[in-house]
């Protein structure tokens, strides 16, 4: 590999809640409070009676209970331990001493695509609208695991493994040597393209999809960084005449940190066919897809759970030809919070890479 790539300018660096990213699936939320943590941060939602979704500071800023343990009264979240309530936006009362000032840390939430989505108040993005010509929703799916955030990254960045971990949707493993990849480095991210054999498929998915064993695999995945998340999007053709087989799939994919230890991701998957007969098969078999796009995803989270990797092993990565995305990837979170090892920050911005 061969190239220089740039880092992100101080001005690019943003901090994870500047913008809108999926934080807990919506009907994890009922009437009690829901705690959660976002990379190293403890925030409690809640949901109002007026039907909106309020976040939070989990932590009172009296004496440090976690107000996910109180309970909600009206649009209010109520303070187990000394009764102090909050306003969704923050604003705090203290029953005991009215006068006194008090509040505490508020973020904006909102619900969108069957999703709890959070950001620090004053961003001025829009949550993605998700409007893909001619696709349907198959399912919306959560996970998540015991590894830091950059090891589940470099799974989800390169498709080497879906001949080993994949059972579905990858290369037949006696070809992987066919397949072709590229990676690009853009102003806001990465985008990886692939093009190699499919693997042989169940007799009941290649009848309804029309997808063959030796079938061309191609997947493009845009990988952004603020908030970081891919947009796959796989589709098979037929490697005499080029042309598109039956279904398409698109992975939308949110990774966030919950701790440096543990990450978690949410999926919005799609699917799109050549024509109505199929298109109204499979939104019969909606269930049947999302079963097995789950199983898919769930192998990755396995595999990487797996991993037990130590810094050192990381720093002694022997890259090969799909790797590239990893790599470029590093390079682009050397000054990025979200994504960054202790050995990004040995490392001197703007090196050439190997
Ligand atoms: S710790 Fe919350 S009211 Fe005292
Ligand atoms: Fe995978």
């Amino acid at each position: 590999m061969t190239g220089t790539v740039r880092p992100l300018r101080r001005s690019e660096v943003r901090d994870p809640f500047a913008v809108w990213r999926p934080a807990l699936l919506s009907h994890k939320l009922k009437t009690k409070p829901a705690e959660i943590k976002l990379f190293g941060r403890e925030i409690v939602l809640f949901r109002g009676s007026d039907g909106r979704v309020y976040a939070l500071n989990n932590r009172c800023p009296h004496r440090k209970m976690r107000l996910s343990q109180g309970h909600v009264d009206g649009c209010q979240i109520v303070c187990p331990y000394h009764g102090w309530r909050f306003s969704g936006e923050g604003a705090g009362v203290s029953p005991g001493t009215p006068g006194m000032k008090v509040s505490t840390e508020s973020y904006e939430a909102s619900e969108r695509h069957g999703v709890v989505w959070l950001r620090e108040s004053g961003g001025t993005d829009e949550i993605p609208s998700f409007d893909f010509p001619g696709y349907r929703h198959a399912a919306l799916l959560y996970h998540p695991l015991h590894a830091p955030l950059r090891h589940l990254l470099d799974n989800m960045m390169e498709l080497e493994h879906t001949a080993s971990v994949h059972s579905l949707f990858g290369f037949d493993v006696s070809r992987l040597h066919e397949v072709t990849t590229s990676t690009t480095q853009k102003e806001d991210g990465i985008h990886i393209f692939y093009d190699g054999p499919q693997r042989k498929l169940p007799l009941y998915l290649r009848a309804t999809s029309g997808i063959r064993e030796g079938d061309r695999f191609i997947q493009y995945a845009d990988v952004k960084l603020a908030p970081i998340h891919a947009v796959y999007d796989l589709q098979w053709r037929d490697p005499k005449q080029n042309s598109l087989r039956g279904m398409e799939l698109k992975f939308v994919i949110y990774f966030n940190e919950i701790e440096p230890d543990r990450a978690e991701q949410f999926t919005f998957a799609y699917f799109r066919c050549d024509g109505p007969l199929r298109q109204n098969l499979f939104t019969l078999l909606r269930k049947v897809l999302a079963f097995n796009i789950n199983r898919e995803l769930t192998a990755d989270v396995k595999l990487v759970e797996s991993l037990h990797l130590t810094q050192q092993h990381e720093n002694s990565y022997l890259f090969g030809r799909f790797d590239k995305p990893l790599h470029m990837m590093r390079r682009m979170t050397t000054q990025f919070p979200e994504a960054r090892t202790e050995a990004d920050d040995k490392e001197q911005p703007g090196v050439n890479s190997r």
